[in-house]
């Protein structure tokens, strides 16, 4: 079993857009038994929210399914349950590593390390967190299309770095 948690500052954009569109990869390749995906802020800024509008606006124009979601905040548990935790920023990161007291297991992770050919890198063991790219903010820009772009190259990097 996989555990994948994604995590952004607050839990209704670019996580939860990960969120399911890595589900709904994971779905398309016929490995759902082998996956548990979630997401999580790092904040409690919209805790109990639901999906912004613009990530539902996503999902329907491009058929991802999507149920149930509410904003939460990442508990230092998570760290222990969870084999992936993939932040969407540099600044979630930092915030990931300090609600998890350190990394000490490098399952802390940026998204955009997997995109391209950024999975083969890692599968290598090379990492160079200055070089990787935030994932698109939609919350100042309410593009929403550029953190799907980002977003699915992410995860499908992912996946092929999971096989
Ligand atoms: P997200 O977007 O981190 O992608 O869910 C944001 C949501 C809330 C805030 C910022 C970004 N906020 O400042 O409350």
């Amino acid at each position: 079993m996989k555990k994948i948690l994604f995590i952004c500052l607050g839990n209704i954009c670019r996580s939860p857009m990960a969120e399911f569109i890595m589900k709904d990869l994971v779905k398309k390749a016929g490995l759902e038994q082998e996956f548990v995906i979630d997401s999580r802020a790092t904040s409690t800024e919209e805790t109990g929210n639901p999906i912004h509008r613009g990530t539902m606006g996503i999902f329907k124009k491009y058929q991802i399914p999507c149920t149930g979601h509410r904003a939460q905040q990442m508990s230092r548990q998570d760290y222990d349950t969870y084999d992936y935790l993939i932040g969407m920023d540099q600044s979630n990161i930092r915030n990931m590593t300090r609600i998890a007291g350190g990394d000490p297991e490098k399952k802390i992770y940026k998204m955009l390390e997997f995109a391209g050919d950024g999975w083969k890198e890692l599968k290598a063991g090379k990492r160079n967190l200055d070089k990787v790219p935030d994932v698109a903010d939609p919350w100042y820009t309410g593009n929403f299309d550029d953190t799907w772009r980002d977003v699915t190259a992410g995860c499908e990097g992912l996946l092929k770095f999971l096989d």
